[in-house]
């Protein structure tokens, strides 16, 4: 089962949010990418603080892509029903379960609320296979997951990232990667010590 937890590594989602909210703001379509989703935690973390930043009005433009590949564990059916133990949901920053989460027909579960479950969809993905899931993207999230690649499949998940974004579109990963030397020109390093990346 892939480990993961909500709220996890929320200082870059932030930055990430805060950048792509200012570039997308007034698109149409807002589009998001949490490419290696896992269960959703990571998908609903994304939503809660786009829905923070964005606004009432904004935020119905979301379309909020989640993939991943492990269709074993049944993870399409977990992030459509989007039903959390409580035991996961502890970490939570102050006010945001009573915000997001209503309690589920389970005891001890919550349900993320509706107004985030529809700007969510969910599909199976693999990310070797190098053919993205769409185009115009204003963020890429994808955490925890190209550290488990080889170096080449790592430069063609990310070229696949560089053409599913919009010029001047987002991307994050984990702190603990570099962009291979191969792709670092396609990309912008927003600030130092900060995995984000802005599509030139
Ligand atoms: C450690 S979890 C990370 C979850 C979340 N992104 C986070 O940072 O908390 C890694 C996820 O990557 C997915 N994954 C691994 N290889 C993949 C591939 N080739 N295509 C799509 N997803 C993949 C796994 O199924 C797993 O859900």
């Amino acid at each position: 089962m892939a480990f993961t937890f909500f709220f996890r590594d929320l200082p870059v989602i932030e930055k990430a949010v805060e950048h792509a909210v200012e570039f997308g703001s007034g698109r149409m379509r807002f589009k998001v990418w949490d490419a290696g989703s896992a269960l959703g935690q990571e998908t609903y973390t994304i939503a809660i603080v786009l829905a923070e930043k964005m606004g009432k009005f904004a935020f119905k433009n979301l379309r909020l892509h989640a993939t991943d590949y492990d269709s074993a564990n049944h993870f399409g059916e977990v992030v459509k029903e989007a039903v959390y133990h409580v035991d996961e949901l502890k970490r939570m920053p102050e006010g945001i379960l009573d915000k997001y989460f209503e309690p589920a027909s389970k005891p001890d579960h919550y349900r993320v609320i509706q107004n985030l479950r529809d700007r969510v969809q969910f599909e199976y993905h693999d990310l070797l296979s190098y053919q993205p899931i769409g185009t115009d993207f204003c963020l890429i999230v994808c955490k925890n997951v190209l550290l488990h690649f080889q170096h080449a499949e790592r430069v063609e998940v990310i070229k696949m990232f560089h053409k599913a974004l919009l010029p001047g579109g987002y991307f994050t990963t984990e702190h603990t990667q570099k962009l291979p030397e191969e792709v670092s020109h396609l990309f912008d390093q927003v600030t130092p010590n900060n995995p984000l990346y802005r599509k030139r």
